[in-house]
């Protein structure tokens, strides 16, 4: 068993520079199948889901190089159209590929997808969206098989939640579908532009990206290019938090501040000082933060789920009572009952956590529940009193890059070790 051994109660403070985004790699990895030729995608972080979508790639005929951080997707021969099911169980996203291959191939076969446990997940949606454009699917025992009739046929799409994936395989599959297709109420993540100004690049025509009404002409082909993921605005938060809950003084450089519009004033509201210069965030913590009176997640711009549970340390440190409503989710507290265990008062409600702040955390042995979850619990542990082991960090490793290095640079005394901590003396 892997895990993380903290040694809490250090101060963190310095810089550093922020990872390329998970969830924008995702997809346009998904995207290079679509496209014709070699892709160059530079700024993709080294992470276990960015692994697992290179292996979907290769099993599609894709060959994949990796050069430090940039990867090129040579898709020239590939014509696969079926994911196995162990590839389709490894995350969720391996659902973003359903739009590539069907408008790749004109078929695909597909099983439920995998991914964090944090709610049913269901992906009606990515289905609704393939049907409009004239996709006929089949399930039978979680197994999907889709074809295309004839030719993918440009429509007006009305999704009832703006989905980032759903969004996502409606780009995807409508860039090379006859006609015109019209998303309405699309996610309008900073992911969903990355991956329409990938697929600009390579020769589609998508305006809207980034609203809620998203238009896209169909063209016949698209031919690779080269692309820069944006910055993981979620990995960049995850370290400014860090900084807040140790009474640090912490910079993330290379990120876009206005991307992190919903997270910088809830870190002013509970006392932070945060100063944007160019593309480097700096926060300085307070002696004691404040409470946050409400805060609720929501879909960009809002303050987003992926930041909730990191989010809630800070508040189970601060002066008073804070609310925090998880609106995206069904089960996204999983962190909650580890946090307890590291003395947190934190009660849950359906999608209500009501925390009382405490004076100090201490040191426990916690078992990370999922991504974020996890990423909670090490930064439980960096401001608690006394040594913290948190275990299943391969949930961590699916989103953060250099996760205990990056702490590390900041002052933590953080290790990964690779036996169970309660049979070692020391670290
Ligand atoms: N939903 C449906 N039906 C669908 C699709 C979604 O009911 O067909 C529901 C979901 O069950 C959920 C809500 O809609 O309750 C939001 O789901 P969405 O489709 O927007 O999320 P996603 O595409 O599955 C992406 C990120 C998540 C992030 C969410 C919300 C990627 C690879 N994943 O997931 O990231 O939480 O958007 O912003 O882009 C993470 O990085 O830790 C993570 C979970």
């Amino acid at each position: 068993m892997t895990s993380f051994v903290v040694n809490g109660g250090r101060r963190l403070s310095g810089s550093l520079v922020c990872q390329g985004s998970k969830n924008s790699a995702l997809p346009i990895l998904a995207a290079t199948y679509l496209v014709n030729g070699k892709s160059v995608i530079h700024n993709c972080p080294r992470l276990s889901d960015v692994e697992s979508t290179i292996k979907i790639l290769e099993n599609l005929g894709c060959k994949v190089e990796r050069r430090s951080n940039d990867l090129v997707v040579d898709s020239t021969s590939a014509n696969g159209y079926e994911i196995p099911e162990s590839l389709m169980r490894e995350m969720r996203s391996s659902v973003i590929f359903l739009g590539a291959i069907l408008a790749k191939t004109g078929k695909a076969v597909i099983s439920a997808p995998g991914g964090c446990e944090i709610g049913l997940r269901p992906i009606d949606l990515h289905l609704f969206a393939m049907r409009k454009l004239g996709v006929t699917i089949s399930e039978e025992h979680g197994r999907l098989e889709c074809f295309v009739n004839k030719k993918l046929k440009g429509a007006k799409i009305t999704l009832t939640f703006p989905s980032v994936g759903a969004t996502e395989n409606a780009i995807l599959a409508a860039a090379v579908a006859e006609g015109t297709t019209t998303i309405i109420n699309a996610a309008r993540e900073p992911e969903i532009i990355d991956l329409c100004d990938f697929l600009n690049k390579c020769g589609a025509r998508i305006s809207g990206g980034g609203e809620s009404i998203i238009v896209i002409d169909g063209v016949k082909k698209l031919s690779a290019t080269e692309h820069t993921v944006i910055c993981d605005r979620i990995a960049a938060a995850t370290y400014l938090f860090a900084g807040a809950v140790t009474g640090g003084d912490v910079s993330v450089k290379n990120t876009v501040p206005a991307h992190l519009g919903g997270i910088l004033p809830v870190l002013e509201e509970a006392g932070c000082t945060v100063s944007v210069r160019c593309d480097e965030i700096r926060l300085k913590a307070p002696l004691k933060l404040n409470r946050i009176d409400k805060l609720i997640t929501q879909p960009y711009p809002g303050f987003p789920t992926d930041a909730q549970a990191p989010i809630m340390v800070l508040t189970t440190l601060a002066r008073g009572t804070s609310v925090i409503v998880e609106n995206i989710f069904e089960t996204r507290f999983k962190h909650v009952p580890e946090l307890l265990r590291m003395g947190a008062k934190i009660r849950t409600e359906g999608r209500v956590a009501v925390v009382d702040g405490v004076e100090r955390l201490y040191g426990a042995s916690v078992v990370s529940p999922d991504l974020r979850g996890g990423s909670a619990l090490v930064l439980a542990a960096l401001a608690a009193n006394g040594i913290t082991s948190v275990s299943e960090i391969k949930h961590i490793d699916r989103g953060y890059e250099n996760f205990e290095k990056n702490l590390c640079m900041l002052n933590a005394d953080i290790v990964r070790m690779t036996k169970n901590y309660a049979n070692t003396k020391e670290k």
